[in-house]
């Protein structure tokens, strides 16, 4: 990873933030993307201190102009991209009735325009690219698009969409030697893990579905992100991998 620039949206917090410290330890040079300024110059800042190579821009995914924005950014300071990681997301758990239309709309816009959004504005960047420089993007969907739990319709359907565009994306991209994948979280202890299941009793019912017996962490995600990022993963290509300690299969 050393000297390859990656770019993650979603990074100021929880489990991007934990990708970017992975990369940052194996020599990269990261594109902090998310529209939390405050975190995400936090982020920035605790990265810079550790001697990382950390590059915090303040972008909205739900604004394809902001990722063009972005996009120029990172071209400027480094050049190129080698690794996208489309990570940004909300979720709510409500049941179909307490979904407000506008809700439908935020959730769809954020966790799958915005995934359209973000593959679209780095497009060049990866149609351009070649079998020798090894291209990656990666999608962090969500479990929840093979299941239906743990969000609702909303994001379920959302997710399921991110899976039909990786699909799709890595027929188009294969040949250019950039493998497109998702890795599908279930349960990572985050902030968006403690909004949906705030309370202990909801959390130790949780615990009990995983045969592992333990809630994720955001550096497992991170860790098979790097990996998935690594030429030693080439030939994976077109896949969800579920990371869920067991829970699904
Ligand atoms: N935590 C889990 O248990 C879990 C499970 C399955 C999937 N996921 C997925 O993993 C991804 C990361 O989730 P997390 O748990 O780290 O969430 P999080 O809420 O801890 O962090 C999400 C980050 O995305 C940013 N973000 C939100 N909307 C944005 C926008 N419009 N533009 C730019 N940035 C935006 C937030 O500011 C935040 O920094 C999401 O796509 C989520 O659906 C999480």
């Amino acid at each position: 990873m050393k000297q390859k620039i990656i770019a993650i949206t979603g990074s100021a917090k929880g489990i991007g933030k934990s990708i970017a410290e992975k990369f940052i330890e194996k020599g990269a040079y990261v594109a902090l993307l998310d529209f939390d300024k405050k975190a995400g110059e936090a982020t920035e800042k605790a990265m810079k201190e550790d001697g990382g190579d950390a590059f915090f821009i303040q972008t909205d995914v739900s604004d394809y102009h902001s990722l063009k924005e972005a996009r120029k950014k990172i071209l400027e300071k480094w050049g190129e991209i080698d690794v996208l990681i489309v990570n940004a997301g909300i979720s709510y758990l409500h049941s179909l009735n307490d979904i407000s239309v506008e809700e439908w709309d935020r959730v769809i816009k954020i966790n799958l325009t915005g995934s359209f959004y973000t593959v679209k504005a780095f497009y060049e960047d990866f149609s351009k690219k070649t079998p020798i420089d090894e291209g990656k993007i990666i999608f962090i969907s969500s479990g929840s698009a093979i299941t239906g739990t743990g969000g609702g319709a909303h994001y379920a359907a959302s997710k399921a969409g991110q899976h039909g565009l990786m699909r799709n994306l890595a027929k188009e991209f294969g040949g250019n030697g950039v493998n497109v994948n998702a890795i599908a979280p279930r349960v990572i202890q985050t902030d968006l893990l403690d909004q949906l299941y705030p309370t202990p009793k909801s959390r130790e019912k949780l615990i009990k579905k995983i045969p592992i017996g333990r809630i994720g962490k955001p550096e497992d995600i991170a860790n098979l992100t790097v990996f998935l990022a690594s030429p030693e993963s080439s030939y994976i290509h077109g896949q969800i991998i579920l990371s869920d300690g067991g829970r699904t299969y």
